[in-house]
This record gives structure tokens, sequence and C-alpha cells, in this order.
């Protein structure tokens, strides 16, 4: 996971109902981190976009079930999740009302 401190609690905490969309959420890590750290709220979402197709970084590594990974290590928090499979240019532009961006 892409964090500077993972094992520490957020300096800042979302209260009541909100709205993310991470681009990049490859297996799920910060997936995880966000829903069970920030969007704790049960009416939270989190929209993810991702091709599941890895980047230049991951060109060594066979990723056939990077999707599947995802889900089963997101499975618990599945209904707070918007799917939106694809490049994030198109698929981000269709978001409204969102308060959180992450970006990888
Ligand atoms: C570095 S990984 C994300 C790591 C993850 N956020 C974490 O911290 O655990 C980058 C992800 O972005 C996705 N990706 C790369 N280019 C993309 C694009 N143009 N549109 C959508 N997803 C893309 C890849 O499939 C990969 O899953």
């Amino acid at each position: 996971m892409n964090l500077p401190n993972p094992g520490r609690s957020p300096r800042t905490t979302v209260r009541g109902q909100s709205y993310a969309l991470e681009i990049g959420v490859f297996e799920g890590r910060s997936t995880v981190w966000l829903l069970e750290n920030i969007l704790t709220h049960p009416s939270s979402t989190l929209t993810y976009v991702d091709t599941f197709a890895g980047g230049a970084e991951h060109e060594s590594q066979d990723l056939t079930d990077l999707e599947s990974r995802f889900r089963a290590n997101t499975e618990p928090h599945r209904a707070k999740l918007v799917a939106r499979k694809g490049r994030s240019g198109r698929a981000s532009r269709r978001e409204k009302g969102t308060q959180l961006i992450s970006l990888k």
C-alpha cells in the first residue's frame, strides 16, 4: 500500500456519508484502507476505476486474475463499492459529487 504511515490513524477523518473515487486499485490494499479508515459511514461509497491490466511497473507479473484478487480482497466492503472498469480518462468523467480522490 502506498501510504506514508499505514499503521497510524489518519489525521483527517470524514464524518457522515462521503463519496470517493479511487483510480488505480490493483489488488485493493489501498481501497480496503480507505474503506476501513476514512469511508467508515455505512452510506459512504467508493467508486473505483481500473483496467486491471496493470501498469508498466507490472510488466513482469502475471495479472490474469488481478480483478478476481481485487474482488476477493474487498469482498467484506462490496456494498460500498461501485465498479467502473476501464481507463481512467473516460470512466472518471462520469463521477459527480466526489469528495475524495485517490490516484495511483
Ligand atoms: C500502482 S497500482 C495501484 C496500487 C494501489 N492503489 C495500492 O496502493 O495498493 C496502479 C493501478 O493502476 C491501473 N492503471 C494503470 N493505468 C491505468 C489507466 N490508464 N486507467 C485505469 N487504470 C490504470 C493498473 O491496472 C494498476 O492496477
